[in-house]
């Protein structure tokens, strides 16, 4: 089946009732481990890179986007599942057209915040900067998805006022006028999620996500995707979430595979050492392979995805 981009998925996905997984890679192993979850899940996918990882032209900041697009590309036209490249987090005209001219199906124009990263945007220059994506992206030849963002994502509390809390929280009235104004295929919205662990006991205004949907027909977008409660994800996807962003879970997995391969090879050095001592054998030479360290890690990741694929309830929709 192979590429495709996000109002595609999108729009199966709310008619089916579930959710898509967006899942960030970073360099080959994650790529492999999206793609390789989707099959075994028979899932549609959207493999997500985020604009932090591939940087600037000629200064990436960690896999350049030139050498993470050829595997990509790759991987996807052997697939037999859907799959739509998407830009995560864009934060500029720039690195979204940067990406759109790479190949990639889906970007998403990150409106929400100023340049910074943190200073609240407002919504006429959101709306300004994502139409002017949403334009370019509808000069192309083949269709490119736009997924924007209005409200803002962070941790919300009970301790908050209530104005407080409205100053985050996605207001239906703007979302409207958000999603009409700019015909953006995909909306993030803000009820208290945020990226990455939660630092207090997560508060979720599942309200939001109801009332949204109740304005607008544009499947809605869920950020923070790790760190939620099972029964919370399942509420929001009925309550109208489509696609749902996952980047930290795949990260936990992948460290906590690494420290466990390490440790237990530590432990096996160490072991024969004492044995050989003991004995009066020949000391052990250690040994060094990077495929032995990696190729675990990379199994963690395609169960952490995989298991996120069956809670959205995406697996057995491709
Ligand atoms: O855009 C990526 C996601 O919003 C990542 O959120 O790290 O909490 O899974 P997460
Ligand atoms: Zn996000």
């Amino acid at each position: 089946m192979g590429l495709t981009n996000l109002k595609e998925l999108l729009s199966e996905a709310d008619k089916g009732g579930y959710a898509v997984g967006a899942f960030n890679a970073v360099n080959m192993e994650s790529v492999q481990a999206t793609l390789a979850a989707a099959e075994a899940e028979r899932a549609p996918l959207i493999l997500q890179i985020t604009e932090t990882t591939i940087g600037q032209p000629g200064k990436p900041t960690y896999t350049g986007l030139e050498e993470l697009m050829a595997m990509a590309k790759v991987l996807v036209e052997k697939a037999t599942v859907p799959v739509a490249i998407h830009l995560d987090h864009g934060r500029t005209f720039a690195s979204c057209k940067r990406c759109i001219d790479a190949g990639f199906t889906s970007v998403m124009i990150d409106g929400s915040l100023k340049i910074d990263g943190k200073t609240v945007e407002s919504i006429d220059e959101n709306i300004r900067k994502t139409k002017e994506i949403v334009e370019y992206a509808r000069s192309q030849s083949q269709y490119v998805s736009v997924e924007g963002e209005i409200g803002s994502l962070g941790e919300i509390s009970d301790s908050m006022s209530n104005a407080e809390k409205r100053e985050m929280l996605t207001q239906p009235k703007d979302a409207k006028r958000f999603a009409m104004e700019t015909s953006v295929d995909a909306v993030a919205i803000a009820f208290g999620t945020k990226h990455g662990p939660y630092k207090g006991k997560a508060v979720f205004e599942l309200t939001v996500i109801e009332s949204v949907n109740s304005v607008i027909d544009t499947p809605l977008v869920m950020h923070g995707g790790t760190g939620i409660p099972s029964n919370t994800v399942r509420e929001a996807i009925k309550l109208g979430i489509n696609k749902i962003n996952i980047d930290t879970q795949i990260r936990m997995a992948f460290e906590k595979s690494l420290r466990e391969v390490l440790a237990s090879k530590t432990n096996d050095y160490m072991a024969s050492l004492e044995r050989a001592i003991e004995e009066g054998d020949e000391l052990p030479v250690p040994k060094y392979d990077i495929r032995k360290i990696l190729d675990p890690a990379r199994k963690a990741m395609v169960e952490a995805i995989r298991a996120k694929m069956q809670l959205f309830g995406c697996s057995g929709k491709a």
